[in-house]
């Protein structure tokens, strides 16, 4: 399974693909997780207590002058499995977690970070590993770029008419994608009845999951635990349950599973 996490600013993309990431961990599957957000987000969802962990820089070189490609390369030898093998952090579960490296880092340690992170996600082999990533908020480069890694996207959307715009948005750009990608929408922070048909209906997607509104969640985040870890028995953290089971059914990537 390759999925990321798509939305507008706020929608709850980080909080759900970090439990996602786990209870598909839970299932005995090995399941990388990725966040391309400058910003912080899925570590904390994870039960990570550290938000920036960017790729060493013993682990990448300046590209020489005759290779075409980015200026920076992962070290000669190095491959995109063994970087994330040796570098990428163990989160709750084993889920490894790699990220794109936070803007606070020194800015050219994090370029160099950067570019490494985008050649592993570009090479990483398609029968290793289960990848949930949390893309940033908005429309900018899901399907290409950043996020061309996943095959199904998940949109997050609020019942709110600025989220069910994004999400509306987010799949036109993805009938546009110059490669097949599946999107489905998550309704998130769900309290009334019809609010999941509603995002059906307006965002013109298929909701595989309803996420009630769960306010131990902020309360998570403001104690810098995971929702996992701190509400396991809730309704929210279940309903990721069966959204788990319903795609579960994906293999490996290229694989026999
Ligand atoms: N089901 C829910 N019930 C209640 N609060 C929620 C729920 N899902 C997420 N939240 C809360 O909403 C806020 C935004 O969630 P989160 O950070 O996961 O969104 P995001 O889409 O990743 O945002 P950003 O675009 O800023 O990265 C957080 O305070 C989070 O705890
Ligand atoms: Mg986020």
């Amino acid at each position: 399974m390759r999925v990321a996490f798509v939305g507008k600013g706020g929608a709850g993309k980080s909080a759900i693909s970090g439990t996602f990431a786990r209870l598909l961990a839970r299932r005995g599957h090995p399941v990388l997780a990725i966040d391309s957000d400058p910003l912080p987000g899925m570590a904390y969802s994870l039960g990570l207590d550290r938000d920036d962990a960017p790729l060493p820089d013993e682990a990448i070189e300046d590209r020489p002058d005759d290779e075409e490609g980015p200026r920076y390369r992962l070290r000669a030898g190095l491959s995109a499995a063994e970087a994330v093998e040796r570098h990428a952090a163990t989160a709750p579960d084993g889920v490894r977690f790699l990220q794109f490296g936070k803007i606070r880092t020194d800015p050219r340690a994090l370029f160099r970070s950067q570019l490494a992170f985008r050649q592993i996600i570009k090479e990483l082999p398609d029968d290793r590993w289960h990848l949930v990533g949390d893309l940033p908020g908005g429309t900018r480069q899901p399907f290409t770029g950043w996020g061309a890694y996943a095959d199904t996207y998940l949109v997050v959307v609020e019942p709110m008419a600025k989220s069910l715009l994004s999400a509306r948005r987010l799949a036109r750009l993805a009938s546009a994608a110059e490669r097949p990608v599946q999107v489905l929408a998550v309704a998130n922070k769900v309290s009334e009845s019809g609010d999941a048909e509603m995002v059906a209906r307006r965002s013109g997607l298929e909701v595989v999951a309803s996420v009630p509104l769960e306010p131990a969640f902020a309360a998570a985040e403001r104690a810098g635990r995971a929702p996992l870890d701190l509400v396991p028995e809730s309704a929210a953290v279940g309903a990721v349950s069966l959204l788990v089971d319903r795609l579960d059914r994906q293999p490996l990537r290229g694989a026999a599973t």
